[in-house]
């Protein structure tokens, strides 16, 4: 699986499609796949919504999104690609509809519904992807899809539709001056706490300090929109997540109001060559997290009902780490934990505090943190991966004078880490088998740590 599709409420459950490949471990021949769940955490397997079989779609149904039309049927929204030029064949992306009950779809019989004679002048037919749809409060629809100028630089088109079938160009939402990456893929745009929110996930990117080291990466833009225009004034921008696998996010609204995002947790630079071809799966979708708007910035928290999960705490205060140590209960492959670091003497505070996971005899994986530098890392260069892929990404965080918060939730195959109180978030995949459930602590001079700790969905 890749991007996370029509993440949606409907019918008294949550809707996840994904980007689905049902023949191999590899991306080929894109399919809807499809889950349901009522907690966001738990989820079921229904038969896989869309499949590569018209001729507009035949080379893939690409990423889009899902909404409830008035009649009460489902909307999916997504980019059907199609071959054309025999030896030298281009992809020509469009946008197309299937309707359906929630289990069952069936695509409309006028697709595709955007294709590129609706493009404002000078935009590629061969780049035009990736819509994300919503209500208008004020009656209709409104998509955000991905587009690129011939230089290869992303644009963000706005259209409008009274019934989701039939839509007309409105404008351009955004556009990359060429700072941020090439083509952005993957848009969402919605408002948050009294701001507009603009997600993308722009190809080729160049780092900037610590910012945006993915390559294809992902970037909040936090600003606001003029709806006469129908424009986004960008004010700040940030990574989304400052970890190696994350991409492709998307958001949606929860009944009782709350905007929550869910990403695909790889990164297509190592997503193709893991030296784990022989397993039965590839792909996976981070944490369902909470957002937020607070001092100017972008919050993540994972989402609340996780709390429902948790097993009984073991909780340590005020624990001096020099020497490497473990702690009786702290161990475990499906776990929470909630870690305080301080230095014990703010005037001279330790090097270096550094935790290891997913640790046996042979294998580990660290989140370590340099306070003189404000630098977080996580590494997984000793995890036992077969590639010598990037192993490590490195995180600026705030300075508070050595002191830092780390909310980590470690899972079977993956570590996500809500930095002091989530402003900045850092994930990774780790492909150690489940059974390294080592957890151990060390300090290059002296910290002192609180820690809670929980065990998952009953883990043990
Ligand atoms: C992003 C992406 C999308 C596209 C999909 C194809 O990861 O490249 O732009 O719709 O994956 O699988």
């Amino acid at each position: 699986m890749n991007d996370p599709n029509g993440f949606s409420y409907y019918r008294g459950q949550y809707h996840l499609f994904y980007q689905y490949n049902p023949y191999d471990t590899q991306w080929d021949a894109m399919h809807w796949g499809h889950a349901v769940s009522h907690d966001l955490l738990h989820w079921s397997y229904l038969p896989a919504a869309l499949a590569p079989d018209a001729p507009y779609d035949s080379f893939g149904c690409f990423s889009g999104s899902a909404m409830e039309l008035n009649d009460g049927r489902q909307l999916l929204l997504y980019t059907g690609v199609r071959k054309e030029g025999g030896d030298k064949a281009k992809e020509f992306q469009t946008q197309c509809v299937a309707v359906g009950d929630g289990v069952d779809y069936q695509k409309y019989e006028k697709n595709p519904v955007l294709d590129m004679d609706d493009l404002p002048e000078g935009l590629s037919p061969y780049d035009f992807r990736d819509p994300k749809i919503w209500r208008r409060p004020e009656g209709g629809y409104r998509c955000v899809v991905g587009a690129r100028r011939m230089d290869k630089r992303g644009v963000l088109l706005l259209f409008d539709s009274d019934d989701g079938f039939r839509w007309r160009f409105f404008s351009i939402l955004a556009e990359n001056d060429g700072r941020l990456g090439l083509m952005w893929e993957c848009p969402d745009f919605f408002p948050l706490d009294g701001k507009h929110v603009l997600f993308v996930s722009p190809q080729d990117m160049l780092p900037e300090g610590f910012e945006y080291h993915n390559g294809n990466g992902t970037v909040c833009q936090i600003g606001a929109f003029d709806e006469e225009t129908g424009k986004f004034h960008a004010e700040f921008d940030q990574a989304i997540d400052y970890g190696i696998d994350f991409y492709a996010p998307q958001t949606l609204l929860t009944p009782d109001g709350r905007r929550v995002m869910i990403g695909w947790m790889q990164n297509w630079d190592t997503s193709k060559n893991t030296g784990y071809e022989d397993r039965q799966w590839f792909g996976q979708m981070s944490l369902p997290r909470e957002l937020s708007i607070r001092n100017r910035r972008l919050y993540q928290q994972p989402i609340r009902e996780l709390a429902l999960y948790r097993g009984q705490p073991v909780e340590y205060k005020n624990v001096p780490v020099s020497e490497c140590m473990t702690l009786s209960g702290v161990e475990g492959r499906s776990v929470e934990m909630d870690i305080q670091i301080r230095p014990e003497d703010a005037a001279n505070p330790y090097h270096k505090f550094t935790m290891r996971f997913a640790q046996d005899d042979q294998y580990y994986s660290i989140l370590s943190y340099r306070p003189h530098e404000s630098l977080l890392k996580i590494d997984r260069k000793f995890s036992g991966s077969r590639r010598a892929y990037i192993h490590q990404r490195r995180c600026q965080v705030a300075d508070r004078s050595g002191e830092i918060h780390l909310h980590v939730i470690l899972d079977r195959f993956s570590i996500e880490v809500f930095i002091n109180d989530g402003e900045q978030v850092m994930t990774a995949t780790i492909l150690t088998d489940p059974s390294a459930r080592g957890i151990s602590f060390e300090a290059d001079g002296k910290a002192v740590m609180d820690i809670t700790k929980y065990s998952l969905f009953s883990e043990e």
